[in-house]
């Protein structure tokens, strides 16, 4: 589901024209539909409102300021994963009271900001973590909740870089050292371990590895509750999987019809934490055509955005439906290689992907480009990192501006030992 549609052969993103925005704005350019973004987070509301979750939005996905204030506006909490994340997280408007943050490499700094801010909840990747988390919060005499991230051992089916709940992956703590994290949580002082945390991966499609990793946290839970242990939260993660291509993943109802019976009654908070669910459609990436290269073997179209831009077909081979901006129903197709200007085989956006036949000069959209699109981007080839717009019904605006040459060598010197 997404608000970019043709009219008159010209794709829109709501009720503004793409090619209009690029004619303000220069390409590329990302362009986010207020609509898309707030109608994911207002589906995933709805559908688990007989539990009243908090939804942190993931917000490593997408972290534009006008972004996170409009989900936040909608009631959203943030997932962070750094004190640069807490920094825009709290810049948007965020309570910190909606704030849980995850990582496996939280610094003391990050850790010492975070704990003085009065974030909701720390997950806890490690024991030296909890150790560090009780050290610092005695300094201040708080008391820091945490939950521990529990690593399920559940396998995933999605690309191996972004699967998180295997044994052998860094992510969370095995079942048996939180059991012994818990019994004796008392020796970690001025920290309470309120919850447990899961996330098993990202670009999940089906509900059976959520299902069983729920399960499994859940049994674990009981066999503390013998033991005189008691949890508040239990943060389930995020990763639920959109349509890039031709997946069919579970919708929002679907998903909470199969977890809200799992935790109903058990008296936890729940807490989710999904990314891409949200902001993956309500984003395209619009780029244009330089140059048409006709090889021996195959037909490149060079695009002016590349793999610092859109990093996700280089990293992950991961697919992005591709719409030209105005649409010519006549026009002959075929195969091409859609690339960038990047000095590396590597810059693609696309592969072998069957396409109008597009001439030098004209505009295409790279959709599903919302979450993790811009916030992975860089400055690689020294590259100023595009503009980002937000459409809401008729009206645009720059909600980040396209950087400048300038801004490239911002921070930097030549000291004097090199004259
Ligand atoms: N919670 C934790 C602890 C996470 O590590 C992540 C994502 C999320 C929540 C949100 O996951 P989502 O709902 O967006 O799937 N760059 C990759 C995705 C990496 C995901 C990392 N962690 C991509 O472009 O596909």
């Amino acid at each position: 589901m997404h608000y970019f549609t043709y009219k008159n052969k010209k794709l829109y993103c709501e009720d503004v024209s793409v090619e209009q925005i690029a004619q303000a704005v220069g390409t590329p350019f990302y362009c986010y539909s207020y609509r898309t973004l707030t109608e994911h987070f207002i589906k995933l509301k709805r559908a688990f409102a007989s539990i009243k979750p908090l939804i942190c939005f993931s917000m490593k996905s997408n972290s534009n300021q006008a972004v996170l204030h409009s989900l936040i506006k909608k009631g959203a909490g943030l997932d962070i994963v750094s004190g640069g994340e807490l920094f825009r997280g709290m810049k948007a408007g965020c309570n910190p009271r909606k704030i849980v943050y995850a990582g496996v490499g939280k610094t003391e700094k990050e850790l010492a900001d975070a704990i003085k801010r009065g974030v909701l909840l720390f997950n806890v990747e490690s024991i030296q973590e909890l150790e560090t988390i009780s050290r610092i919060s005695r300094r201040y005499n708080i008391t820091t909740q945490v939950s521990l991230r529990v690593n399920p051992d559940v396998k995933a089916d999605t690309h191996e870089y972004i699967t998180t709940a295997k044994a052998e992956n860094k992510f969370g703590i095995n079942i048996p050292i939180v059991e012994k994290i818990c019994l004796k949580a008392s020796s970690f002082s001025h920290v309470a371990i309120v919850g447990l945390h899961i996330h098993i991966g990202s670009q999940i499609v089906t509900a059976a590895p959520f299902i069983q990793a729920i399960k499994k946290v859940l049994a674990f839970m009981d066999t503390m509750k013998k033991q005189g242990i008691y949890f508040t939260y239990l943060n389930i993660g995020g990763g639920l999987g959109i349509v890039y291509k031709n997946e069919t993943p579970q919708t929002a109802e679907e998903f909470a019809k199969r977890v809200i019976p799992m935790v109903r009654g058990r008296g936890y908070r729940i807490i989710l934490e999904p990314g891409r669910f949200i902001a993956g459609n309500s984003g395209i990436f619009v780029t244009k055509v330089t140059y048409v290269k006709r090889g021996t073997k195959k037909d490149f179209l060079i695009v002016d955005g590349g793999m610092n831009d859109l990093i996700r077909p280089s990293l992950y081979n991961a697919y992005h439906e591709i719409y030209p901006v105005v649409q010519n129903k006549n026009r002959a197709r075929s195969v091409f290689d859609v690339v960038g200007p990047i000095c590396e085989s590597g810059d693609f956006l696309a592969k072998e992907r069957e396409l109008p036949q597009f001439n030098a000069g004209e505009l295409m959209a790279l959709l599903g480009a919302g979450a993790y699109g811009f916030t992975m981007s860089s400055n690689y080839n020294s590259r100023p990192r595009v503009a980002e717009v937000l459409v809401k019904g008729k009206k645009f605006a720059v909600v980040r501006k396209r950087e400048t040459y300038t801004d490239l060598v911002k921070g930097e010197t030549i000291p004097s030992f090199v004259k």
